[in-house]
């Protein structure tokens, strides 16, 4: 397969990048996540390498979430994911402020550290911190055997083969497609049926093939990437589970392309950000079929009254009536599941964006692609 080679042979090829190359890879690399993993006759997920049993997972009171950057972002699509199919209260925080709060360990915690190259200092001290105050973390980690990986209880391994590209596309999208297994298994020790847990399995079954029909809308993405690149501020808003998606699509813009890219909650519009919308700051707006597509389509009123141009990422089925704006359309999948869809545009945005205006995509200046010194 295209990631079964070892980092030192790994080329970008025909790709004018590593980045490019890695967002193309994703429908393979979903596919490695879940091999073996998913139990579609009792609708769960099997992890192994997480050395727990069934007692333990239900033993389970609350997850915290610690990761880096993009890992930190995805770890909030995480928690939403564990929070939603296992009920239980779960969060994400930023690695690198954790150690510095003296944090509360707890017994009952689940501790879950999130890294691609599993070197990042900062994510690595938050375990050493957990582990030192007796707590259980485990890793989902891409690189094998890397520091993180060993300092962890047990833990989830990627298999998204080598990243080389500092913004990480086809490591994130397995991390989250990782929470959703891990979800699904805490999920079925508890009160998610039957019934719910076959119907996440296929749809985790059909992610891979409803990725490979998103990048195939590539090139209907050049143009707008290119309106984007032109701005010098925007905006990227999303609600509940579309707020961490949009944070991931503002990092992504911004750590390529230098442009000032912003997240918001779609919700917190009127709380501020309303004050900087106009002709010049577009808006990446994220409205998918769910409970709060009426009220996310009120927001984009708000912003269309004020000429902001509008770029808004969505389902098929969601009319968005007089707002004028630049509509991406990318399949739906089990609502829960929907974040990754939403999410692949975001990539391709920022790559061609980036390719625009001739910067270096695979190494941002100022940036590396894993930060192992304090
Ligand atoms: C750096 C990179 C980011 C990455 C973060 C965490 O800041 O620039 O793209 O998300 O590190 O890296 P990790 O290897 O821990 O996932």
């Amino acid at each position: 397969s295209v990631v079964d080679v070892d980092a030192a042979s790994y080329e970008a090829g025909e790709h004018e990048s590593f980045m490019r190359k890695e967002i193309l890879e994703q429908p393979t690399t979903a596919q490695a996540v879940l091999r073996g993993r998913l139990d579609e006759r009792f609708g769960t997920a099997h992890l192994g390498g997480l050395d727990m049993d069934a007692r333990d997972l239900r033993a389970v009171r609350r997850v915290k979430i610690l990761g880096c950057g993009s890992a930190y972002y995805v770890g909030q699509m995480g928690a939403a994911l564990i929070e939603e199919l296992a009920r239980i209260p779960a969060d994400a925080e930023a690695a690198s402020e954790f150690r510095y709060r003296d944090p509360v360990i707890e017994p009952d915690t689940l501790y879950v550290a999130v890294s691609q190259s599993g070197e990042t200092i900062d994510t690595l001290l938050a375990v050493q911190e957990v582990r030192r105050k007796g707590g259980r973390c485990v890793g989902l980690v891409n690189v094998v055997g890397s520091a993180i990986a060993r300092e962890c209880d047990g833990g989830i391994y990627l298999h998204a083969g080598p990243e080389v590209a500092v913004a990480s596309t086809k490591a994130l999208t397995n991390m989250f497609l990782g929470f959703a297994l891990l979800a699904l298994q805490l999920g079925r020790t508890r009160d998610l049926s039957i019934a719910d847990g076959k119907r996440l399995v296929a749809g985790l079954e059909r992610l891979p093939g409803q990725i490979e029909e998103v990048l195939a809308g590539e090139a209907d993405l050049v143009e707008v990437a290119r309106e984007l690149a032109e701005a010098r501020s925007l905006f990227f808003i999303g609600r509940v589970r579309g707020f961490p998606v949009a944070r991931e699509g503002a990092q992504k813009f911004k750590e390529i392309s230098y442009r000032h890219a912003e997240a918001y909650q779609t919700s917190e519009l009127k709380h501020g950000p309303l004050a900087l919308i106009d002709p010049e700051v577009p808006t990446v707006a994220l409205v998918p079929r769910d409970e709060l597509t009426e009220r996310n389509i009120g927001a984009l009123h708000e912003i269309d009254a004020r000429q902001g141009p509008l770029v808004v990422i969505t389902h098929e089925e969601v009319d968005l009536g007089e707002v004028r704006a630049r509509r991406i359309v990318v399949p739906r999948n089990e609502p829960e599941l929907d974040p990754i869809l939403l999410t692949i545009p975001l990539q391709l945005l920022a790559y061609h964006a980036a390719q625009h205006l001739g910067h270096d995509i695979d190494k941002p200046r100022n940036l590396a692609k894993s930060v192992t010194v304090e």
